[in-house]
């Protein structure tokens, strides 16, 4: 049977019906319409799938979206305001973090959450290592740290 959840996204209450197996990242991309968290490996390893739930960052492609009744999450969708780009998509912009993009909505909710957290200094090496579960296929690590740096300013 279906098992209905509520929960708040970026700033919007949203009621679904679920199997009790439903995936949050598949109720994200194809229930709630919003494509722009990744599934990449679906294991796990790789953090095309991160999301804040209750501002701290998850894996969605390994939690239960019945899981989330009552919490507030954020997708990469929710860093900014439709007509302009947030200071770390213009940092990732003017770093040439994009590459290929595919993991760039991972690597943002990532960066976002490093972004209030100031107890993660802000050497290359402390950022790649607060960053290590974020993978990038075309190796734009020295890129993306320095884009991270920069919004960080
Ligand atoms: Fe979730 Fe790779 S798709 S960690």
């Amino acid at each position: 049977g279906m098992q209905r959840v509520s929960f708040k996204i970026n700033g919007e209450m949203k009621q679904v019906d679920v199997t009790p197996n439903a995936v949050l990242l598949d109720v994200i991309r194809h229930r709630l319409d919003m494509p722009g968290t990744k599934k990449g490996c679906d294991h796990g390893q790789c953090g095309a799938c991160n999301v804040h739930v209750n501002g701290e960052v998850i894996n969605s492609c390994l939690s239960l979206a019945v899981m989330h009744e009552g919490d507030e999450i954020t997708t990469v969708e929710g860093l900014d305001s439709e007509k302009d780009l947030g200071p770390l998509q213009q940092a990732f912009l003017e770093n040439d973090g994009y590459q290929c993009g595919y993991c760039t909505p991972g690597q943002m909710m990532a960066a976002s959450y490093i972004l209030k957290d100031d107890r993660i200094g802000n050497s290359g090496d402390e950022l790649r290592q607060a960053m290590s579960g974020n993978l990038c296929r075309c190796g734009a690590y020295k890129n993306i740290v320095a884009a991270i740096q920069d919004a960080r300013g």
